[in-house]
């Protein structure tokens, strides 16, 4: 039994698709348990630069079964036109390696509306600076038990009932907010179209995940977003809807918490953050720029700059402890070539004195907190080209040895660039051992 979840350690964005990717290689099955569009998770194979929003970052690996769980939420218009294209790109066949939980929340096009609403009405400072996709009302109707489920495909009429009644109580809201409510008829007839392309994709994943994990076959479980932007464990309320840590694996595949095995957490080698909300290290200096250019810090759903910082040791540290993190991905370390020096942050100054735990709920009120920082000299030779430790300079060694025992965890692997190629695997949870990408 071999099941390993990857989830980002920091506020989304940490190099997810890539290491996910990576990885995949050796699995038989790759499987997303939460989010949805809002997502956008890059893979780079060869020249061709590929971002995925709802399919699993394993979905361009022909021998691996790929898989939407029911932690997610699905806009069924991007998910066709992401195989569609796809499709074009030469990746044929996807829809038969493809099973979606007939449990996973549908997006419908009234939680975009709500969402955009909210957000382009919201009083200066409000607004939550969220994608736009609908997520936040579509989890909202799961919860109010008024949500559509992929399942609910199947029988279109029972679909039609649903639907108008989640729109009664969505009613006040939209036209509260100045919106118009939809039309149901065009929405079943958009609805009934894509049913003939997603109801044979429909599967009890729960139990296709857990068969195969009994059968021994390697299962990656895939995160979307970063801890610190999970609805219980992140920087409320500037967070996303759904369970991002690894705990979201077994509630959001559908599996016992014991049939996982491994969890690794991604962490860029610094911090970004795209969206309202505190950050504490952010950068608005020469440094910050030059994270936010060399590392191409634009969001890859929306275009918007990423805001960027130094890397937050406390943060990690929290983030190991409510994920259980047993090893570490630190990517976008080529991202510092050229800082003459490299500033981590090791503790905070509250009104209590320092501490060295994150003081999440203080996050928001920073004239309370101070970051306190410490220095690390900087490189100028280029990283890309290291496949072992090595040939990395001995200032970057000394950098990512002195995150793992800040971090108290080991680094599985690093990430010098944005191909497959540019990795240094330490260890290969499917394998046990360092294997070459
Ligand atoms: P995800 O949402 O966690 O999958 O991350 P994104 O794909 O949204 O953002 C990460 C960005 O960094 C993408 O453009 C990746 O191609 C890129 N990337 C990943 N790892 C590295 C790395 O080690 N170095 C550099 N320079 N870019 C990287
Ligand atoms: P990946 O999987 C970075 C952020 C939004 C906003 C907040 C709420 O690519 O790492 P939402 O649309 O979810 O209601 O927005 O969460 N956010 C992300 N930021 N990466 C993501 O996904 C994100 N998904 C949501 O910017 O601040
Ligand atoms: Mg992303």
């Amino acid at each position: 039994m071999s099941s390993v979840v990857i989830v980002g350690a920091q506020w989304g964005d940490e190099g997810k698709g890539k290491i996910v990717d990576i990885y995949t290689e050796f699995a038989e099955l790759v499987v997303r348990y939460a989010g949805g569009p809002n997502a956008g998770h890059t893979l780079v194979v060869g020249d061709d630069k590929i971002v995925v929003r709802l399919l699993p970052s394993g979905i361009l690996r022909p021998g691996t079964k790929s898989v939407l769980g029911q932690g997610m939420v699905v806009d069924l218009q991007v998910l066709l036109s992401e195989i569609d294209e796809l499709g074009r790109r030469g990746h044929q066949g996807l829809e038969q390696r493809l099973a979606l939980s007939d449990r996973a929340h549908l997006i419908l096009p009234y939680h975009i509306l709500i969402d955009t609403l909210r957000e382009t009405s919201a009083p200066e400072g409000k607004a939550l600076g969220t994608t736009k996709k609908g997520i936040g009302p579509c989890y909202e109707d799961k919860v109010r038990r008024t949500g559509v489920r992929a399942g609910d495909l199947r029988d279109l009429a029972g679909l039609e009932a649903r639907i108008r009644a989640a729109l009664d109580a969505w009613k006040p809201t939209i036209l509260a907010l100045g919106g118009e409510l939809p039309d149901v008829q065009r929405l079943m007839a958009d609805l009934r179209d894509a049913a003939s392309r997603v109801v044979p994709m429909l599967a009890d994943t729960s139990s296709l995940v857990d068969g195969a994990i009994r059968a021994g076959k390697r299962v990656m479980l895939e995160g979307a977003q970063g801890t610190l932007l999970d609805v219980d464990h992140g920087t409320y309320p500037f967070v996303t809807s759904s369970s991002a840590v690894a705990g979201g694996a077994a509630i959001g595949v559908g599996i016992g918490p014991n049939r996982i095995n491994t969890v690794i957490g991604i962490t860029k080698a610094y911090t970004t953050r795209v969206g309202a909300g505190p950050f504490p290290t952010e950068l608005s200096d020469a440094d910050g720029t030059h994270l936010r250019e060399v590392g191409a810090e634009f969001g890859s759903v929306t275009g918007r700059p990423r805001r960027t910082g130094w890397l937050d040791l406390p943060a990690l540290r929290y983030a190991a402890r409510v994920n259980g993190f047993d090893g570490l991905a630190l990517t976008k370390l080529d991202v510092l070539t050229g800082l003459s020096r490299i500033k981590v942050c090791v503790a905070y100054d509250t009104p209590a004195g320092r501490v060295t735990d994150l003081p999440i709920d203080l996050l928001d009120r920073p004239e309370s907190l101070r970051p306190v920082y410490e220095e690390h000299e900087g490189w100028k030779e280029r990283l890309e080209s290291a496949r072992v430790l090595e040939e990395l300079p001995t200032a970057a060694r000394a950098y990512i040895r002195y995150i793992e025992e800040a971090a108290g965890v080991p680094i599985y692997l690093v990430s010098v660039g944005p191909r497959r190629s540019e990795t240094i695997i330490l260890h290969n949870p499917f394998v046990g051992r360092a294997a070459a990408p």
